[in-house]
């Protein structure tokens, strides 16, 4: 039926893709190969000379302008320096040159240049020192990540320009992302920066950033706040109640951040809720909620925290849940029997609280890893042990 127009289609893309390769700007080109010189090493094999640098590996250009907008360098062992031959692209609308290994060379700040930049992407990139300003002068950034996973000490720092400077202007903000980034400020500064300057964040990351407490009241303006990652930061305070009322919270990790006080209970029925971790705040308590049904909850960790109270029944509706960790808190009473019923679960793991009275006897069908030690369970081991297809490792200790 439609034999008649097949070779439209191809015939078009002939017409787009020769108008595209028309069109390539040839000093960009050449500008591309000067960057590609200033390496002193990189996985770049079809930057080759007298070719359309618009079919190069990484490089995405505008159709209808032929200017290159895109550069996605990452992971290419990238070495060396960032010269003019970058900065001269100022058509980049995205640049991610993350996971590559800059010898702890600063951010140039002639990045400052690149004023079309909606999508900045340095993580994991070897970069190391003061955040340059040039950064700040990015109006038009989306999302910004210059984060670290780094076990040992942060390589990056934001003392002059602070991150009040840093984001004062980039007003675009969507994703902020500075783990590792040594930031060394208060609550008050942290929070009322963010708050004040990008009121359309939808994903803050400060995991490890040396920021402190309290978690300031005027972060409850960001209502469109799905992730929110603190870890590993001495915040000392509590949590306040707002979390509850951030509708649109979908990932919430606080883990190791000296929280005290008691959670808001509603951050648990938060509809698009997916993942949550509070594990290792010693003095943080709580209680877990009845659970509606209708929850996309994924994973569930509370370890090494003062959460009590009893398991809700209600908790064998998580049907998305993959992985629950509430070992080492506090809970007391009856396992549910209804934890038989969380059908996706991986990872269960109850061990040493204060569960009392027998093991249940449908257990998760999925269940690889199953930790139920140092309780006070009761009864015998229930038959449908013998069932578990996936089980890796099953303590039931004592
Ligand atoms: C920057 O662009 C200009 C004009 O397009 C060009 O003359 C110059 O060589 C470029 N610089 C580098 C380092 O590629
Ligand atoms: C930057 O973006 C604007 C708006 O999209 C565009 O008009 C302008 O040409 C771009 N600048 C460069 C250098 O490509
Ligand atoms: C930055 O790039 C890395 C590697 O491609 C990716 O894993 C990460 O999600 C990116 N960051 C953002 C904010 O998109
Ligand atoms: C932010 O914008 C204001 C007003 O345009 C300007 O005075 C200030 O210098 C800018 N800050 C930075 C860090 O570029
Ligand atoms: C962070 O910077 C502050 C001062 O700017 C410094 O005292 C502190 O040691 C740094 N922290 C880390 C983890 O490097
Ligand atoms: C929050 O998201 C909604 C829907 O995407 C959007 O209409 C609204 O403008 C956003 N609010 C802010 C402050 O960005
Ligand atoms: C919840 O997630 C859905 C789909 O991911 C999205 O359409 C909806 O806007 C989110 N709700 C809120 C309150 O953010
Ligand atoms: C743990 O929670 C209980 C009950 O809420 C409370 O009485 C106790 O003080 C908390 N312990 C710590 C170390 O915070
Ligand atoms: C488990 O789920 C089934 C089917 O949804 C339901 O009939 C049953 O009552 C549930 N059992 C428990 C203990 O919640
Ligand atoms: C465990 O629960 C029992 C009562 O059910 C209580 O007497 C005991 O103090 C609890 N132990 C711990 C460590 O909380």
């Amino acid at each position: 039926m439609s034999s008649h127009h097949r070779p439209l289609l191809p015939l078009l893309l002939l017409l787009l893709l020769s108008y595209a390769g028309n069109s390539t700007d040839p000093s960009q080109c050449s500008s591309l190969l000067n960057l590609k010189r200033s390496f002193s090493s990189a996985d770049l094999g079809t930057w080759k000379p007298d070719t359309d640098c618009c079919g190069w590996d990484g490089v995405l250009c505008d159709p209808v302008s032929g200017l290159v907008v895109a550069l996605d360098l990452s992971h290419r062992v990238i070495a060396g320096k960032l010269t003019a031959g970058l900065f001269n692209i100022t058509s980049l609308r995205k640049l991610n040159l993350a996971y590559n290994v800059f010898d702890e060379i600063p951010i140039p700040n002639e990045i400052g240049s690149l004023l079309n930049l909606t999508h900045l992407n340095l993580s994991n990139a070897g970069f190391a020192g003061q955040v340059p300003v040039g950064i700040a002068k990015l109006t038009n950034l989306v999302s910004l990540d210059l984060s670290t996973i780094s076990l040992v000490q942060s390589s990056l720092s934001l003392v002059n320009p602070n991150l009040e400077t840093l984001i004062g202007n980039l007003s675009e903000l969507r994703e902020l992302n500075l783990d590792s980034v040594n930031i060394s400020a208060n609550g008050h500064r942290w929070g009322a920066a963010v708050a004040k300057s990008t009121p359309k964040l939808t994903a803050l990351s400060l995991t490890s950033c040396s920021i402190t407490g309290p978690i300031d009241s005027s972060l409850s303006k960001l209502s469109n706040l799905s992730v929110v990652r603190l870890d590993q930061n001495e915040l000392n305070c509590g949590v306040p109640d707002f979390f509850g009322k951030l509708s649109s919270l979908s990932v919430v990790s606080l883990s190791f951040c000296g929280l005290t006080g008691i959670f808001p209970k509603d951050v648990f029925v938060l509809k698009n809720l997916t993942n949550i971790d509070l594990s290792y705040n010693l003095m943080l308590s709580g209680s877990l909620p009845d659970i509606f049904s209708d929850s996309r909850l994924n994973s569930l960790v509370l370890s090494g925290s003062n959460f009590t109270g009893y398991l809700p029944n209600s908790i064998g509706k998580l049907k998305s849940l993959t992985r629950m960790d509430l070992s080492d808190c506090e809970f007391s009473g009856v396992i549910p029997f209804s934890v038989g019923n969380l059908s996706q679960v991986v990872h269960l793991d109850l061990s040493m609280n204060n569960f009392t009275g027998p093991i249940p006897s449908l257990l998760p069908p999925r269940v690889s890893e199953l930790i139920l030690s140092h309780n006070r369970l009761t009864g015998p081991i229930p038959s449908s042990i013998g069932k578990l297809e996936h089980a890796v490792k099953i303590d039931f200790l004592l």
